[in-house]
C-alpha cells in the first residue's frame, strides 16, 4: 500500500526521490507526489503512475537539497490528484506525508473547521497537517512539540513524514504502528516505508520503534518517543540486501524472475538450518520457546491472502507429522470473533510483508490473551516480526510482484522444519523417517528446476486458456491449500474468475459449473487420497470438462484420462505442495501476460496491505 520516500542532505533531492518511489511501485497505488523544500515547499502531485508524476513535473523548478514522495492507495477518498500526498496546511506551514489511518480524523477536522480551518481533500491526512498547524500557531511552539502534541491527539495507525516551512533546516518523521526506516549517509539521510529505495545509497538504517519520533538535520537525528521526553539511543542496523534482489535481472516480470529464484530462495531459507550429517534442524528463533511449542495443546496460525494458504499446508503438516491440534484462521475473523485462547496455546502469525494490518492486530489480541505468539515473516525488522514473542525469518529475499510466490513457498519450508522439530521432539518421527525427510526436503530446490524447464509448454498450455472467464482447481489434503493458492494466482494477475476446491466437494455444487469450456486444475499426485482423485478427474471428464492434470513424473493412469499433464518430480507426500505450486504459478504468470494485464501490479491490489 502507501509508499514514503524523503530526503535530507546536500545533493538533488528530486532524482533520489522519484527513484524511490519507482523502487515503492510494488506495494500498489494509485497516485504519487513529490514536495521540495528550497526555502519555501513546492508541491507535485498526480492521480495515476508515477510516471506520469514525473512528465507532470517536467520543466518545473525541481531544485531543492530536501523532501519527500508519497505514492498513495486510497482509502479516505477517492484516488485523485487533490487526494494525492503530500498535503499542505491551510496557512502552508506544514506539509506531510503519511501512511496509515486516522481513526478519530471526523472529530478533529469538526474541531479545526469550528477554528477556520477549510479542507481541500477528504483525506485523514489533511486533518493532521492542519492539527499540527493549529497547535503550532495557537500554542507557539516548536514544529517538533507541535507534532508531538498533535499525535497525542490521534488515534490511529501513522508512519508521518513531514517538513516545516518556518523550521526549514529538518525533516521529522513519527511512526506507530507503520514502518518507517532512516538511512543514515554522510551529512545526509534517506527516509522510507521500506528499505528498498535506501539500499543504493547506504547499508546502515535504524528502523524506527512504535512511538518513536525523529528529528532529522542534515548532520544530525534526535530521536525521542511520544511516551517519554528524554532522547532515546538510536539502534542502527545493516541492511542484508544487495541492489540485484531488488531489481529485475533480465527477467521481463518481478513475478518471473520471483518464480525462477525459489530453488535459491528455498535454498537460503534452510541454509544453515538443515544439518544433514547431525540429521538435525535447528531454528534458532524458536531456542526461547522450544519447550512451549513441544507441549502445545493447539496451535493456532493465522494470516492473510498467500500466507493463510501457507497456513493451511502447516496444519496438514502439523497434524500429519506432530499430532497437534491447529486452527488456522483468516486474521482479520479471528480478531473480530472473541475467540478462545489460553496461555497454552501457541499462535503462529505468517506474513511476506511483517506489516499486515489484520495480522498485526490479530496478534496483539493473541497476546492479549495471554498465548505465547511465533512469527513467520520474510522481512527483517518488520513489525510483526518485533511484535512477536519468538519466529523464524523466511530469507526468500525482496518479493516485488505483489502475487505471492517464492514467499509461499520460503513459508511452507520453514513450517515443514517447525513439524520436524516439534515430531521429532515429541517422539513421533524416529531417526530413519527423520533423516529421509531431510533429505527430501534438501532436494527440493533441484526438483523445482526440473519442473522450471518446462517453462514452454506450460506456457503452451496457457496460451490455450488464456480467453476463458472460469477456471476450477481441486486438490486433496495438502494439494486443497495449492489448489486454493493455484486459483488465487490466476484471479489476482490475469482477472479470471477462479475458484480453488477440495476435490471431493466438488460435487456438492462447483460440479454444476462443468463443460467444454472451463478448465478444471487438478493436483493429483501420487498421495493417500491419489485413487480418489483420479474418480474426481473421471467425473470432470465424464461431463466433458477439460482437465489439467498435475501429476507424479511417471503417472501413466491419469495421463489417458487428462487433457493436459504436468509432471512433478516425485517426493515425499509430506513436501508436494512446495514442487505442486510451481507449475501454478507459471500457468497464471503466462496467461495474465498473454491477456496483457499489469503482471507485477495487478488492478486494485496492494503488496503490504497496511489498512484493515
Ligand atoms: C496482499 C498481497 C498478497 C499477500 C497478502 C498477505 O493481499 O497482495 O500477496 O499474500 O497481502 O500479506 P502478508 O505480507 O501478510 O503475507
Amino acid at each position: 500500500m502507501c509508499g514514503i520516500v524523503g530526503y535530507i542532505g546536500s545533493r538533488n533531492a528530486y532524482p533520489i526521490l522519484i527513484k524511490g518511489l519507482k523502487r515503492l511501485e510494488y506495494r500498489g497505488y494509485d497516485s504519487a507526489g513529490i514536495a521540495l523544500q528550497n526555502g519555501s515547499v513546492n508541491v507535485y502531485k498526480k492521480q495515476g503512475k508515477v510516471t506520469e508524476l514525473e512528465e507532470h513535473m517536467m520543466g518545473m523548478d525541481l531544485s531543492g537539497t530536501m523532501g519527500i514522495g508519497h505514492t498513495r492507495w486510497a482509502t479516505h477518498g477517492e484516488p485523485s490528484d487533490l487526494n494525492a500526498h503530500p498535503h499542505v496546511s491551510n496557512n502552508g506551514d506544514f506539509t506531510i506525508i503519511h501512511n496509515g489511518i486516522i481513526e478519530n480524523y471526523t472529530v478533529l477536522r469538526t474541531s479545526l473547521i469550528e477554528q477556520g480551518y477549510k479542507f481541500k481533500s477528504e483525506t485523514d491526512t489533511e486533518v493532521l497537517a492542519n492539527l499540527i498547524e493549529y497547535i503550532y500557531r495557537s500554542q507557539k511552539v516548536s514544529a517538533e512539540d507541535a507534532v508531538h502534541l498533535a499525535l497525542s491527539k490521534v488515534v490511529g495507525a501513522y508512519g508521518l513524514v513531514i517538513l516545516c516551512n518556518q523550521e526549514n533546516d529538518k525533516i521529522i518523521a513519527a511512526r506507530k504502528s507503520s514502518p518507517l526506516v532512516i538511512g543514515l549517509g554522510e551529512n545526509e539521510y534517506f527516509l522510507a516505508s521500506d528499505a528498498t529505495p535506501i539500499i543504493e545509497y547506504t547499508d546502515r538504517v535504524i528502523y524506527l520503534d512504535n512511538d518513536d519520533v525523529a528529528v532529522i538535520k542534515r548532520d544530525e537525528l534526535i530521536l525521542k518517543s511520544t511516551k517519554r521526553n528524554d532522547a532515546l539511543k538510536p539502534r542502527i542496523q545493516t541492511l542484508d540486501l544487495g541492489i540485484s534482489e531488488i531489481e529485475k535481472n533480465g527477467y521481463d516480470h518481478f513475478m518471473l524472475k520471483e518464480i525462477f529464484e525459489q530453488p535459491r530462495s528455498i535454498r537460503d531459507t534452510f541454509r544453515g538450518r538443515l544439518n544433514l550429517e547431525k540429521n538435525e534442524i535447528k531454528l534458532g528463533g524458536l531456542y526461547n520457546v522450544h519447550d512451549k511449542l513441544i507441549h502445545a495443546k493447539r496451535i493456532i496460525i493465522l494470516a492473510c491472502g498467500t500466507s493463510w494458504h501457507a497456513g493451511l499446508v502447516g496444519e496438514y503438516l502439523f497434524e500429519d507429522l506432530a499430532r497437534v491440534q491447529v486452527e488456522v484462521d483468516y486474521a482479520s475473523e479471528f480478531r473480530y470473533r472473541n475467540p478462545l485462547i489460553s496461555e497454552e496455546d501457541i499462535v503462529i502469525a505468517i506474513s511476506q510483508s511483517g506489516e499486515t494490518a489484520d495480522t498485526l492486530a490479530a496478534i496483539q489480541l493473541a497476546k492479549e490473551k495471554g498465548a505465547t505468539v511465533l512469527g513467520i515473516c520474510n522481512v527483517v525488522g518488520s513489525s510483526i516480526s518485533r511484535e512477536t514473542h519468538a519466529g523464524v525469518y523466511t530469507h526468500a529475499g525482496p518479493e516485488i510482484g505483489v502475487a505471492s510466490t517464492k514467499a509461499f513457498t520460503a513459508q511452507v519450508t520453514v513450517l515443514t522444519m517447525m513439524a520436524m522439530i516439534i515430531a521429532r521432539s515429541r517422539g513421533l518421527v524416529g531417526n530413519e523417517r527423520f533423516a529421509g525427510l531431510l533429505n527430501e526436503l534438501e532436494d527440493i530446490p533441484e526438483k523445482i528446476d526440473k519442473i522450471l524447464q518446462q517453462n514452454d509448454k506450460l506456457k503452451e498450455i496457457a496460451s490455450i486458456y488464456k480467453n476463458v472467464n472460469n477456471a476450477l482447481y481441486l486438490g486433496r489434503g495438502v494439494s486443497y491449500p495449492v489448489a486454493l493458492e493455484g486459483a488465487l494466482k490466476l484471479k489476482e494477475i490475469s482477472y479470471i474468475h477462479a475458484e480453488g476446491y477440495p476435490a471431493a466437494e466438488m460435487k456438492h455444487g462447483p460440479i454444476a459449473l462443468i463443460d467444454e469450456n472451463m478448465p478444471v486444475v487438478v493436483i493429483a499426485t501420487k498421495d493417500s487420497s491419489y485413487e480418489k482423485i483420479v474418480s474426481n478427474v473421471q467425473e470432470v471428464k465424464a461431463r466433458n470438462g477439460i482437465v489439467i492434470a498435475v501429476v507424479t513424473e511417471g503417472d501413466d493412469t491419469i495421463e489417458k484420462m487428462a487433457d493436459h499433464v504436468i509432471e512433478i518430480p516425485a517426493t515425499d507426500p509430506v513436501l508436494v505442495s512446495l514442487l505442486s505450486s510451481v507449475p501454478l504459478q507459471l500457468i497464471a504468470y503466462h496467461i495474465a501476460v498473454m491477456r496483457e494485464c499489469n503482471v507485477d501490479q495487478p488492478r486494485n491490489l496492494a503488496k503490504s496491505v497496511t489498512v484493515e
